[in-house]
């Protein structure tokens, strides 16, 4: 089996906090797996650890068979918080053009003819090539975000990590997102961390439910028992959280 991703016997802390306990995960190849949970649940400090910017105590990852130091494919990765860079004063394009630096050229690195086309055709691909010149501090928060899933993608990177990118999205953008990412399975795998259950049911191939330990990975067919499990301390999380009519019952 060719896996993308092996986690083994992962634990983390932070000081004395333990986010993570005892993970065991493999993410097949061109899988689209969603990572759920509630907040705290260690969903970002998970793929942060096999970014890297995370040490583990204990454990050991596996990128495509590599450990992480040595897989040297740049990995998409668009964090939770990119507001910070919102108001930074760099046009769209040149935000995407920086994707094209982590394939391994330098900080000096003129952009190639190359580098344009595949910036250009992105922009393209989620209908903002309008948007190309504009300052990103000038972008709704839908279209920043859009940028951001572009500029990982610009890496051409196997695999794609994205942390919770349609929090605040509207349905429209929040579809066309999903498409294009559903488009871009075919050849990359990606790990999804989200709360949106209505996208996990439509695109999504496999999921993983965290919350310190993992409760749950494989096909979506949760029952409440996981949820339950999951999320602690259930009802009021399953109406506001995890609705879980979305997702298929056993007992039903
Ligand atoms: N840099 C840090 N220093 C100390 N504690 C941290 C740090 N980052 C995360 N934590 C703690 O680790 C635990 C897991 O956090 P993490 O950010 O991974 O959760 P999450 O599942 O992504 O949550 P959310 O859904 O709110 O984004 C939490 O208890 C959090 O307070
Ligand atoms: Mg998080």
């Amino acid at each position: 089996m060719n896996y993308a991703i092996e986690i083994k016997d992962l634990t983390v802390y932070y000081n004395n906090t333990c986010a993570l306990s005892g993970i065991n995960l493999t993410v097949a190849k061109n899988d689209f797996l969603a990572i759920i949970g509630p907040n705290g649940g260690g969903k970002s400090t998970l793929v942060k650890s096999v970014l890297g910017i995370v040490k583990p105590q204990n454990g050991e990852i596996k990128i495509f068979g590599q450990r992480p130091e040595k897989y040297t494919v740049p990995i998409g990765y668009v964090p939770q918080f990119s507001h910070s860079i919102h108001d930074f004063p760099i046009m769209v394009i040149d935000v995407i053009l920086t994707g094209r630096l982590q394939r391994g050229t330098g900080l000096f690195h003129r952009y190639s003819k190359k580098d344009y086309e595949i910036a250009e055709n992105m922009l393209d691909k989620l209908n903002i090539t309008h948007l190309k010149d504009r300052q990103i501090s000038e972008l709704s928060g839908g279209q920043f975000q859009k940028v951001m899933i572009l500029r990982a993608l610009a890496t051409e990177p196997e695999l794609l990590l994205l942390d919770e990118p349609t929090a605040n999205i509207d349905n429209d953008s929040k579809t066309q997102i999903y498409e294009f990412l559903k488009e871009i399975n075919r050849s990359v795998t990606i790990i999804l961390i989200t709360h949106d259950t209505a996208a996990i049911s439509s695109y999504v191939k496999n999921v993983a439910c965290l919350n310190k330990k993992l409760f749950y990975h494989g096909e979506i067919e949760l029952d409440n028992d996981i949820i339950q499990k999951t999320f602690g301390c259930p009802v009021d999380l399953i109406a506001h959280g995890v609705p879980h009519r979305v997702l298929k019952n056993h007992g039903e």
